[in-house]
């Protein structure tokens, strides 16, 4: 049960039916019929002002999933849903619309998460973030992983298992789906608000660049096709994302009013190959203008989204780190050549185009690197004295890499050599934002642990950003967890933060 994609009359709401959720076919121990399941929307949790109810058939082709797209609904309010189906009644959710195109309200309470390996750990980041009762989350990437049980493990082992193969098939990809979606604290993070979801590159295959399998695979396109078909069906996503056959729309905009619009990204599926055989490197080839992270026609889409927009804040949400990233201490710059470092050029024509459009203030939201990283964008990464043109935010994991461990903020040693990197921690968690006309601040929480349940979270910093002044302000700086006796320190942490980035994240 899921909500999703809100606009300012409506959004989606989302269930599957799956009795059996973890049968191997994929289809959740359902017949091969359609089951007709009924809908209501309230105004109020207790169903006493119903607004609307329906009946929608969850067809076997779709895996027993329904997708009711609602339009003409009041802007800016909270609703609530359930569903019904064969004597079965689903919890209640609540979601919401946006505000009204004209409305600039006074605060948007939002989360943004990122990368939850479900043998890593548990998620209760998840579950922390939905009790903080944001009004919106943004699901960046690695929703789920395609391995099998056990081959990519954490330090400890993994306190969970993946039930089935690597995913390969739809009847794979349908099982892991419908395994993530049993956990409770997974549940109760989709039924507190509405996500927008844009998935990266484990909700296929690590690495797939376009038609670029990781490694040589004469059948990944129709691994890819059955990939894009069972995350739709399991995501609370618009009919304008049905998949057809290889290709799915998922770049889009989510607007919230006069206060922000949301750019939400789709960096795999029109990328080129990533350059010089991928990994770190010093590589010519990341600064070819030909090359493309986001393909010409995305591309295009955004920079005109950049010209005309009215919003407050223009957010873009999406899956891999969009600043230098240096990890060589010497005159050699060696970057990642799987996030925006290895495609350079597209990442110069992003930036200058939102600086050429005045763009009021641009904000970037990242998942992917398994840490919390806080940066200021600038125009030119090798000119000391290139003015800051924007701010970026990464959220932590909330598994990925398993419990991790905190850190003095500013210690990392990447920091020393890219001073516009302003932040990281390698605790999981999530990113919590309240944007406001006036400032946009950031609350990077973090959980002592994972690979048990119920750890508590805390804010570990803030940063604010204020409206017309870019680049970030530290405001908040917790003490290290190993000062309030929570998780010790530990000495290696530097090169295992660098390890634990390099490999698959
Ligand atoms: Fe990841």
């Amino acid at each position: 049960m899921a909500s999703g994609d809100p606009d300012h009359e409506g959004f989606v709401l989302w269930t599957r039916l799956a009795p059996e959720p973890l049968a191997e076919d994929g289809l959740g121990g359902m017949p091969s019929r359609s089951v007709p399941v009924q809908w209501e929307l309230a105004a109020d949790e207790n169903f006493r002002h119903v607004v609307r109810r329906g009946v929608e058939p969850a067809r076997p082709e779709s895996a027993h999933s329904v997708h009711v797209e609602l339009d003409g609904l009041l802007p800016g309010r909270e609703y609530f849903y359930r569903f019904r189906a064969e004597g079965w009644i689903s919890p209640v959710g609540r979601t919401r619309t946006a505000p009204a195109p004209w409305h600039l309200p006074a605060a948007l309470a939002m989360g943004f998460v990122s990368c939850s390996q479900y043998e890593h750990g548990y998620f209760t980041a998840y579950r922390r973030l939905a009790e903080t009762e944001p009004e919106l989350i943004l699901h960046l990437g690695d929703y789920q992983y395609e391995y099998a049980p056990d081959t990519y493990t954490v330090p400890g082992g993994n306190p969970r298992d993946h039930e089935g193969p690597e995913t390969r098939t739809l009847a794979n990809y349908r099982q892991r789906h419908a395994q993530y979606k049993t956990d409770t604290d997974l549940q109760a993070a989709h039924a507190v608000a509405p996500w927008v979801v844009v998935f990266d590159d484990h909700e296929v295959e690590n690495n797939w660049a376009d038609e670029v399998p990781e490694a040589p695979d004469p059948d990944f396109l129709a691994r890819r096709a059955a990939a894009f078909q069972a995350y739709y069906e399991n995501m609370p996503l618009r009919r304008t994302s049905i998949p057809r056959g290889i290709d799915m729309q998922l770049y889009r905009r989510v607007r919230w009013g006069r206060l922000a619009t949301f750019h939400m990204l789709d960096t795999r599926q029109y990328r080129d190959d990533q350059g010089c055989g991928d990994g770190y490197k010093d590589c010519p080839a990341a600064y070819d203008p030909a090359r493309s992270i986001t393909g010409a026609e995305q591309e295009a889409w955004l920079l005109d989204g950049f010209r005309r927009s009215e919003a407050r804040w223009d957010i873009l949400g999406q899956q891999v780190f969009f600043a230098q990233r240096d990890n060589n201490s010497g005159p050699l710059t060696v970057t990642g050549m799987d996030a925006w470092d290895g495609y350079a050029a597209s990442r110069d024509r992003i930036t200058r185009g939102w600086v050429a459009a005045g763009v009021r203030n641009p904000v970037v939201l990242t998942g992917d690197v398994h840490a919390h990283w806080a940066s200021d964008l600038k125009l030119d990464y090798a000119d000391p004295t290139s003015r800051t043109v924007g701010s970026e935010l990464v959220c932590s994991s909330i598994t990925s890499g398993g419990d991790g461990a905190d850190s003095a903020t500013g210690s990392h040693p990447w920091l020393r050599f890219n001073p516009h990197l302003r932040f990281q921690n390698n605790l999981r968690g999530y990113v919590r934002t309240t944007i406001t006309p006036a400032q946009l601040a950031a609350n990077f929480d973090v959980l002592p642990y994972v690979s048990r349940p119920d750890a508590p979270a805390h804010t570990r910093a803030t940063f604010v950003i204020e409206d017309r002044v870019p680049g970030l302000n530290l405001t908040y700086d917790a003490p290290p967890a190993a000062a309030r006796g929570l998780a010790p320190e530990r000495a290696d942490l530097g090169r295992q933060t660098v390890e634990s980035e390099t490999v698959r994240p």
